[in-house]
């Protein structure tokens, strides 16, 4: 008797133990497929449909996690303002500098060779890892000063002492790593991600304006100005993406542009906003194939994802970078390229300053809302507001 009940208490032990085992396996299979599940699904979704969609989650603006994802996920893919030519004017010329400082913080080097090519280089020393060029200078070669590696002005690797018994030495792996470069008047664009392609964010802007001699634009430093904003990069790049705020928050602005007339067209990593004049004055002299012919035409916004803003105006370009600091703060460079001195600061053009100021008071105001307990999301209007869903939608997209 005895007996028998200790064969059914270990059956019903045994029974127990692979029921235990059983759930502990259903656990783990669910676990697997939830983090299978968070690897293929988008972070966050937008509706295309404007007319139904909701606003990105305000998540995007107030999770760290999401400030530092995007790094990788939207910043190293995409293309990045990397300098002016005129940086690297002679052959033998190199300019060292940080990817967005403070955020990626890629360290960085422009070169000019003999044969007048134009390089954007790692400036991380193949051999330990310091940085190589420290400061603008003009050069032969490219020496580390730690323990003298040798580099071409292109990256290629040249020499070093001390290595001769080193075995498959030197290889690729000893280059520095060469950039893209996309090169638009003498404007320089680069991207960490080498097989990111130019067409998708630059086309549509430089077809659309490619009768604009913009290599005879000339940069003035003394009327380019940085700007620190309370704000996350993305909030203040979709005020930009909307001219619905102007007739509430520009009252100079609104007074030149026509509002009724005001457009904005969506391209795959771009966007471009018209500026419609009220009247006759300050509009842009088009050339008969521009497709904007016998428009009046005060301003192109263009815009290129995922933060860099062109602004034409018939005096020349105020080029707008949004470089990220923190989760609630950016740095907005604003770069003053002149093209005809005699229309400088007027029209849709003038006063920038001023916009600048009304922008951020509101931008900033966004940041403090954004986080509230009681905000969750907005809707969007479908004749004002296809830039900011368009931004939402490729951040969607990326992260
Ligand atoms: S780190 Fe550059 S030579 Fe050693
Ligand atoms: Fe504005």
């Amino acid at each position: 008797m005895q007996h028998q009940s200790l064969t059914t208490a270990v059956q019903e032990g045994n029974a127990q133990r692979r029921t235990e085992v059983y759930s502990l396996s259903k656990v783990f299979h669910l676990f697997s497929y939830l983090t299978f599940l968070s690897i293929i699904m988008p972070a966050f979704t937008v509706d295309p449909n404007i007319a139904k969609a909701k606003t990105i989650s305000t998540e995007f603006y107030t999770d760290p996690h999401y400030f530092t994802a995007a790094k990788e996920k939207i910043f190293s893919q995409t293309w990045q303002f990397a300098g002016d030519t005129g940086f690297v004017n002679e052959p033998g010329e190199c300019y060292p500098f940080y990817l967005l400082e403070n955020y990626l913080d890629e360290p960085l080097v422009l070169t000019k060779n003999k044969e007048n090519n134009i390089f954007c280089l790692s400036n991380v020393c193949t051999h330990r890892g310091t940085i190589v060029v420290h400061e603008q200078c003009k050069v032969a070669h490219l020496r580390c000063r730690y323990h003298g590696r040798l580099f071409n002005l292109d990256g290629a690797f040249r020499s070093m002492p001390e290595f001769k018994e080193v075995e498959n030495f030197p290889s690729k792996d000893d280059d520095l790593t060469r950039l893209p470069i996309f090169q638009w008047g003498n404007w320089l664009f680069t991207s960490l991600n080498k097989s990111c392609r130019s067409e998708p964010y630059f086309k549509e802007m430089t077809d659309r304006i490619g009768w604009l001699p913009v290599n005879d634009f000339v940069f003035r430093p003394q009327l380019s100005k940085s700007y620190l904003v309370n704000a996350h990069w993305a909030l203040y790049c979709e005020n930009y993406l909307e001219g619905f705020h102007i007739p509430f928050v520009h009252a100079g602005l609104n007074a030149v542009i026509d509002f009724g007339n005001y457009t904005t067209e969506l391209f795959k990593y771009s966007s471009l906003q018209l500026g419609i004049a009220k009247d006759e004055e300050d509009i842009f002299d088009l050339p008969a194939d521009s497709p904007d012919h016998g428009k009046k035409v005060a301003a192109y916004y263009f815009w290129v994802f995922p933060n860099m803003m062109f602004n034409f105006y018939p005096w020349g370009l105020s080029i707008n970078l949004i470089q990220p600091l923190n989760i609630q703060q950016c740095k907005v460079s604003f770069l003053t390229y002149v093209w005809k001195e005699d229309k400088f600061n007027s029209g849709a053009g003038a006063d920038l300053n001023i916009v600048e100021m009304e922008d951020e008071e509101v931008v900033e105001a966004v940041q403090k809302g954004i986080r509230s307990r009681f905000y969750k999301y907005g809707r969007y209007s479908v004749t004002r507001e296809q830039g900011t869903h368009h931004f939402h939608r490729i951040i969607s997209e990326f992260m």
